[in-house]
């Protein structure tokens, strides 16, 4: 099979990182070749931007410093990761991705959509996930679970009027966005959220065969690459 590269997303705590390695575990049965990785983050240099992102101590970080930063980080985490395992026909799983900025930095902090995702389209120059999950839970509920537990990096620790806005923001953005963005119900158990998971990805492969069939005939536009 021809790479494959999915994005997780939604609220903090809505339970993606279980979720990625239930998925590693079902493509790995296929006898996949799977890469995870996460945002920010995921090279050597987006990990060190991702300390000082999160960092506690950096309350006084503009929000333009923190949509360029997780720009920066992406930029270098799409070539020199990325793209290369793609082409090397590896399954990437990404926890987070482009609508991660829309709607923390373009909603929560109050950037704007439309320009934050101006700046990482420089960065990444239009490359988007062939498939986005986002799973969908209140944020009340899984952030209170999450600062409970450990006290809450930078962003977690911010109100929970900021997890709201970045929630409507993410259900506001998927209205717009919502090619290839499959929606997830998390508030289910572990096993039924990653039984819809896989449902979507089968879903999802089964329509790109069909049209890789069609496309044989009459050659299309190359994928990973979108334009809206
Ligand atoms: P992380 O601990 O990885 O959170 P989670 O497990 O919920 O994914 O920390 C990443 C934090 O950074 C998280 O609060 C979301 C935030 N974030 C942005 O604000 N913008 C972005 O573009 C990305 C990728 C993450």
């Amino acid at each position: 099979m021809k790479g494959l590269f999915i994005a997780l997303e939604g609220p903090d705590g809505s339970g993606k990182s279980t979720m990625i390695k239930g998925l590693e575990e079902y493509f790995k049965k296929k006898g996949m070749d799977v890469l995870i990785t996460r945002e920010p983050g995921g090279t050597p240099i987006g990990e060190a931007i991702r300390k000082i992102l999160l960092d506690n101590r950096n309350r006084s970080m503009f929000p333009e410093t923190e949509a360029l930063l997780y720009a920066a980080s992406r930029g270098q985490h799409v070539r020199e990761k990325i793209l290369p395992a793609i082409k090397a026909g590896k399954v990437v799983l990404c926890d987070r991705f482009i609508l991660s900025s829309l709607a923390y930095q373009g909603v929560g902090r109050g950037l704007g959509i439309e320009e934050v995702r101006m700046i990482n389209d420089f960065a990444i120059k239009g490359i988007r996930p062939d498939l986005t999950l986002f799973y969908h839970i209140d944020p009340e509920t899984t952030l209170q679970r999450k600062t409970r537990k450990r006290g809450g990096d930078r962003l977690e620790s911010e109100g929970i009027d900021f997890h709201r806005k970045v929630y409507l923001g993410y259900l506001e953005i998927l209205k717009k966005y919502s090619n290839n963005v499959k929606i997830i119900d998390a508030t289910k158990t572990k096993k039924e959220v990653l039984n819809q998971s896989i449902y979507c990805i089968e879903e999802f492969l089964k329509g790109r065969k069909s049209n890789e069939t069609y496309n044989r005939h009459s050659p299309g536009p190359g994928r990973t690459k979108f334009t809206r």
